[in-house]
């Protein structure tokens, strides 16, 4: 399969959000279906769009259909331990039926790529202990730097 990864544009809309938030999507792979209204959703998609605002996203495109096939977010903030900024992957995926050929990587590639355009020092992200799959491919394209993540618990 050839695949075009580009940053995402006005018209891929209802395909990202089908991807994010429809059947077999990203959030539901996250279980996360309750959390992320339609505002959230939609904000989101905007912002990728607004150029005053660090976050971004990259697409994977099925060069031969025209289908949107996967998406990496990513966004950029300073850093108290370097003069450059940073930059986060926040969200990767790849659909179902496409995985194992590559896609993933090239999204990763993609926004190593897109850090050093933005003058981004460092790139870093998190994955669930448990999330084996990706981590394959993470060893391969990135290094354990054996920091924890720990969160504020939610207001009650
Ligand atoms: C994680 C994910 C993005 C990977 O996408 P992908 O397109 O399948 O990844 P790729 O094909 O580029 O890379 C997979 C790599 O892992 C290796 N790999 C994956 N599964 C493997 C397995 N079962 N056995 C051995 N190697 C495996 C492949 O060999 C490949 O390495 P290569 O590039 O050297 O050939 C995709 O599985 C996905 O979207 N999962 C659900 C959402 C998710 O987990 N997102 C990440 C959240 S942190």
């Amino acid at each position: 399969m050839s695949v075009i990864i580009r940053p995402i544009e006005q018209k891929d809309k209802e395909e990202w959000i089908n991807l994010w938030t429809g059947p077999k999507g990203y959030i539901e792979f996250y279980k996360s279906s309750d959390k992320i209204t339609p505002e959230i959703t939609e904000t989101t998609f905007k912002r990728f769009l607004d150029p005053q605002n660090p976050t971004y996203c990259n697409i994977a495109v099925n060069s031969e259909t025209g289908k949107l096939i996967g998406f990496a977010t990513y966004l950029t903030h300073t850093n108290t331990w370097a003069l450059e900024d940073s930059c986060y992957l926040n969200d990767l995926f790849v659909s179902e039926s496409n995985r194992l050929g590559g896609v993933g990587r090239k999204l990763i590639e993609s926004v190593y790529e897109a850090a050093d355009k933005l003058g981004c020092a460092k790139t870093y992200w998190h994955t669930q202990f448990e999330n084996h799959r990706a981590q394959l491919l993470y060893v391969k394209v990135g290094v354990k730097d054996g920091f924890l993540k720990y969160s504020r618990p939610l207001k009650k």
